[in-house]
């Protein structure tokens, strides 16, 4: 009924109302997690909170371990891949509910390896509860908009490292990925995680779980950079506009990877350059045409400066065009539709600026 787009009212004349927000949290999940139809769940627990199963997995696999406690387990979806990988696990959830459900996720699952603890993991009980452990794992909500401290995540990473650092010295927490490195009081590997080409979550790494830094993991593919010292920092971009222009993955140019993705790129394409980097976009260029998940790739139809594009846009033969630059977010399409004006052609056309140059582009992927 939810998917036929049936009103709540309608609905709840057949349901409770606590089947209708299961209903509506598995319709949620459908985009997630492949057994949505399984879930237990309040709207929260899928909707702000759950993890994606690739994700989940991915991470489940690199924390496996023989016991691992998962503290604000919340409904359970990354306690389900924990504890397909490692001999046991603990779930720990303030909330009633989703602790309940929880518990019934895990079952319904199939899986027995598990002791779901309702309280609070900062409490003296909880922590008594707690015996063997070899990784203590926390993916926080977050109490607060805005700005990102680690006194509004909720079991707070620092008084969770204080309590449980006699336990063992291993710990994740998963973070907003906006987080920046400078911010986090441990010492720890910052891995930014994408999926696809969002970021989607940092998660701080202490202990012997640190590999590195900083890295990068674009998911579902598995492509993992990590920082590399030697390698320059300062790569001064090029002036020459090659024939293609490969617009970098955001989650790199956020965890600040530029040299590494280059690095990564160069291994099997030589004639790679940066071309331009700002807060939210890293170009590339080069006249070699190749296909990598960490880019989009554009194929350089023109280059004009700004009294020449409505000119320039009829020769490559625009019908619509997208603006690949900063502009103020409220003259977007003000501006867009000013270009598109008059335009008869059949292309979509995406237009990058570098400078006083406008680069008129065609997608290839
Ligand atoms: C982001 S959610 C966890 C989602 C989970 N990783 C998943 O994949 O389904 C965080 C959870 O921590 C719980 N929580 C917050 N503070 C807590 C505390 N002090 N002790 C235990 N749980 C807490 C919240 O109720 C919430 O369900």
């Amino acid at each position: 009924m939810i998917k036929a787009g049936r009103s709540k009212e309608e609905i709840l004349k057949y349901v409770s109302e606590e089947i209708y927000e299961i209903a509506y949290a598995r319709y949620l999940a459908m985009n997630k997690i492949s057994f949505y139809d399984k879930i237990y769940s309040d709207l929260d627990g899928i909707r702000k909170y759950a993890t994606y199963e690739d994700v989940a997995k991915y991470k489940a696999k690199r924390l496996k371990c023989d016991i691992i406690a998962d503290l604000g387990c919340g409904v359970g979806i990354q306690l389900i891949f924990f504890a397909r990988e490692c001999n046991f696990v603990y779930g720990v959830e303030i909330n009633e509910k989703r602790y309940k459900y929880c518990i019934k996720n895990l079952r319904k699952m199939g899986l027995k390896n598990f002791e779901i603890i309702h309280g609070d993991a900062l409490s003296k009980e909880v922590y008594e509860r707690i015996k063997d452990v070899d990784i203590i794992f926390s993916d926080p909500s977050r109490e607060i908009k805005g700005e990102i401290k680690m006194e509004y995540l909720s079991p707070n990473p620092i008084k969770i490292y204080e309590m449980y650092k006699s336990k063992t010295d291993n710990f994740a927490f998963d973070l907003p990925v906006q987080i920046r490195k400078e911010k986090i009081p441990f010492d720890c590997e910052l891995e930014y995680q994408a999926y696809f080409k969002e970021p989607f979550r940092a998660t701080a790494y202490l202990g012997e779980l640190k590999k590195c830094e900083k890295s990068v993991v674009i998911l579902p593919y598995n492509i993992r950079l990590e920082y590399n010292e030697s390698l320059d920092r300062d790569l001064k971009p090029t002036d020459e506009i090659k024939s293609y222009i490969y617009l970098l993955n955001r989650t790199i140019n956020l965890a600040d990877l530029i040299p590494e993705a280059v690095e990564y790129l160069r291994t099997n394409y030589k004639n790679i350059y940066l071309i331009y980097r700002d807060k939210r976009r890293c170009l590339l260029t080069s006249d070699d045409y190749f296909k990598s998940e960490i880019v989009e790739c554009y194929e350089v139809l023109k280059t004009c400066k700004e009294n020449e594009l409505k000119e320039c846009l009829e020769k490559v033969n625009a019908k619509k065009v997208y603006l690949r630059f900063e502009v103020d977010p409220n003259k977007y399409y003000e501006i867009k539709r000013s270009l598109e004006r008059g335009l008869r052609g059949k292309e979509k056309i995406y237009i990058f600026k570098i400078k006083d140059k406008y680069i008129l582009t065609k997608k290839l992927y």
